[in-house]
């Protein structure tokens, strides 16, 4: 008895030790509900994914395509996290509604306003179709015959498979190409906000508190989900009526506790945890260091500007926190890549790789695999960040050379024909004009300014001075006429005449060599895949993130960043109090919060020892998307809400190290504290299902 005790303590401290992974949810029976069980779950892996009944997984949605959302009432009322929602609050906000500055709360459904283009997605059924979409494909081919080969199976199967007329399928590549799945979805396009706190409470601490802990931010936004009259997704309608969903969250009042389970449900991005040690090392070498210069000097610009002026404050908001996010993410990346030797680790962890190979008689069918690494990557350098940073300088942080790239697009169609360029043409005009409806010449001009040194020689910041593209009647009227009038007056235009060598030089030089090498690439990547899980079988290997449904699930944990430094798991209004300096831009905090917290006015949402209850930390691997999504304890209540990860942690996008990855969580509680106490939205709050799973259990 003694002895399967110790033996059980030792297994679980195995399986603690590991952790880590973005599982499939329709393959978490066997392993996964094992190792989750051992954590503290008693949720079966039916309780999570099922297709003939309702389970957790329909409470999830895909927000937008790039956040998670859960359903949280009867009455399709959703959440997600402020940041998730910030586009949607902006665009509804003036300086007269400021309703990032002061919040928004819908009082009745007819308040609830609608976001053109939002959407939500959900998952219905999800199915292996490896066999199928790998037919027909041969060793002999080429890389690119195979692709297309694939492609061609995957549509035929996409489009074939039985499914009901409101709802969509698609096909994912898994483990490098080793696996597919099908996903069965169903589309919700009428989508309203109902609640926001204030950018004071749903950003408090803004980019200094971003990517770190401690962390004292609500980072929460609620929606809700409107349907036809059948129940079924449809447009916009005022006809439409709030959706009855399949399952919705129940939220615990009982909070959690250092050790606890949790389960984060919802749709991670993109990771790459079977990278060689060549790649991590040209990363965080090359690749992360001029990208991180070129925000920094935009953001330079874009910072001091906004708070000059409230106006472009509004403006730039939502670009500036787009900017600025990655930016601080890939400082903390190489942070902890250092920090937990990945570099080294990986090496060492391929050299033990190639012993296998050679005990196991495997040289003669893998052993290129890794010199085929360090050949590609050294011819895959140079371009792979004179690439990145195009994209950075053109598209992402240069609004007049973003306009400029657009319309070299539209150029191009003109060679198709008239329709094609048409129908470009219109798009070009919205995009003009939503680029027009946050623009700032002094801010762009700025930007132009302190990056283009860093792209090339040749800066020329006199375009300003006489490009039409800077306002939008100008801007508008170049693009009047038919495609030769007005090709002819785009190339009179002096921001046009500098940007367009470089446009070219990206599409007929940077692109091809970019696509023809890391084509190679994945095709090396792909058979490494295989030959790991062939070679070292044991090892724990999960999927890449791929903008699919995932479950991650780990324990509430506090960390220790640095010698001496040890972070408790669990922050509280308190330390929103520590933080809070009047009138800042970060840490600020709204009148009616400090009188909340004076009165220790907590209601039914106070932690066992009395104080609110703000952020949590857990051991749970997520990475971008993974925004919004649910923290559910171990019956299946929500008890958190994903916003973020800590700074050393951001590296488990590559390296998930169970000593140093963290995401960070906001506590339900404070989220319904916020809506009750501080919004008095308590008609939200009588929608949802409140529960007492630990006191329940104690009685
Ligand atoms: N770092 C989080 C994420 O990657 C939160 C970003 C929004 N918050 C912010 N302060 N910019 O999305
Ligand atoms: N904030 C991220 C997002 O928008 C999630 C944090 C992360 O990358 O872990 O998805």
């Amino acid at each position: 008895m003694k002895l399967f005790k110790i033996l059980l303590l030792f297994i679980t401290l195995q399986i603690s030790a590991q952790q880590g992974g973005m599982w499939i949810p329709s393959l978490l029976k066997g392993m996964n509900e094992e190792e989750m069980q051992s954590l503290g779950s008693k949720l079966s892996a039916k309780d999570i994914y099922d297709i003939n009944n309702s389970s957790l997984k329909d409470a999830i949605g895909h927000f937008n395509g790039g956040c998670t959302s859960e359903v949280i009432s009867p009455k399709g009322l959703l959440l997600t996290n402020h940041h998730c929602g910030f586009s949607q609050i902006q665009s509804h906000s003036s300086l007269e509604n400021d309703y990032l500055k002061d919040g928004f709360w819908a009082m009745s459904l007819e308040e609830e306003l609608p976001n053109e283009g939002l959407y939500v997605e959900f998952i219905v059924s999800i199915h292996d179709v490896t066999k199928p979409v790998l037919e027909g494909v041969t060793d002999e081919m080429t890389e690119n015959e195979k692709q297309s080969k694939r492609d061609k199976n995957s549509n035929e199967i996409e489009k074939n498979w039985s499914k009901e007329v409101w709802q969509n399928t698609k096909i994912k590549s898994f483990y490098k190409g080793n696996q597919y799945f099908l996903f069965v979805t169903e589309r919700f396009e009428d989508i309203r906000l109902v609640g926001a706190p204030p950018t004071s409470i749903g950003k408090f601490g803004s980019d200094t508190d971003n990517w770190v802990f401690p962390r004292h931010t609500g980072d929460f936004s609620i929606f809700r989900i409107y349907a036809n009259t059948e129940n079924r997704p449809a447009k916009y309608s005022k006809d439409n009526v709030p959706y009855t969903p399949k399952h919705f969250l129940p939220i615990s009042l009982d909070g959690v506790e250092e050790g606890d389970f949790t389960l984060v449900f919802g749709f991670p991005g993109k990771t790459n945890e079977y990278l060689p040690a060549v790649a991590i090392e040209q990363i965080t070498q090359k690749y992360n260091p001029s990208n991180i210069k070129i925000r920094e000097a935009a953001l330079k610009v874009i910072d001091a500007k906004m708070k000059e002026s409230d106006k472009v404050r509004i403006q730039y908001a939502s670009k500036q926190a787009r900017i600025a996010n990655s930016w601080k993410k890939w400082i903390g990346e190489n942070l902890g890549i250092q920090k937990s030797n990945a570099i080294a680790n990986k090496r060492a962890f391929e050299e033990k790789f190639t012993k296998s190979l050679n005990t196991k008689a495997l040289q003669d069918a893998y052993g290129d695999i890794l010199p085929e690494f360090e050949r590609l990557y050294k011819e895959f350098e140079d371009v792979n960040v004179k690439r990145r940073n195009f994209i950075e300088t053109f598209i992402i942080n240069n609004e007049l050379m973003h306009m400029m790239f657009r319309l070299a697009q539209l150029e191009n169609t003109a060679s198709q024909s008239e329709e094609a360029f048409n129908k470009a043409k219109m798009g070009m005009i919205s995009r003009l004009k939503g680029i027009h409806k946050n623009y700032d010449v002094t801010v762009d001009k700025g930007v132009f300014e302190n990056i283009m040194p860093l792209y090339t020689k040749n800066v020329d910041v006199s375009i300003y001075e006489n490009t039409n593209f800077i306002d939008l009647d100008k801007a508008l009227s170049m693009l009047e006429g038919d495609s030769d009038e007005i090709l002819k007056k785009l190339n009179a235009d002096v921001a046009y005449q500098y940007a367009k060598p470089f446009i070219e030089e990206f599409y007929t030089k940077m692109n091809p060599e970019y696509n023809r090498i890391n084509t190679q690439i994945s095709a090396v990547q792909g058979k490494y895949m295989k030959a790991l899980m062939e070679v070292m079988p044991n090892q724990r290997y999960y999927p890449d993130a791929n903008g699919t449904l995932r479950v991650t699930y780990g324990q509430v944990k506090g960390y220790a960043p640095r010698d001496a430094v040890y972070y408790n798991p669990v922050s509280y209004l308190e330390g929103v109090m520590e933080k809070y300096i009047p009138g800042d831009y970060e840490f600020d905090v709204p009148q009616k919060l400090q009188e909340l917290y004076k009165a220790k006015d907590y209601g039914q949402y106070a932690d066992a020892n009395g104080k609110l209850p703000i952020c949590f930390l857990g051991t749970n691997h997520t990475t971008g998307g993974n925004s919004g999504s649910p923290a559910i304890d171990a019956h299946g209540n929500l008890v958190g809400l994903n916003f973020d990860r800590v700074w050393e942690g951001t590296m488990s996008d590559y390296n998930y190290d169970a000593e140093l990855c963290r995401n960070i969580m906001v506590d339900l509680r404070y989220i319904l504290f916020i809506i009750d106490k501080y919004a008095g939205a308590t008609h939200l709050i009588d929608e949802m299902k409140l529960v007492h799973p630990k006191s329940n259990k104690r009685q």
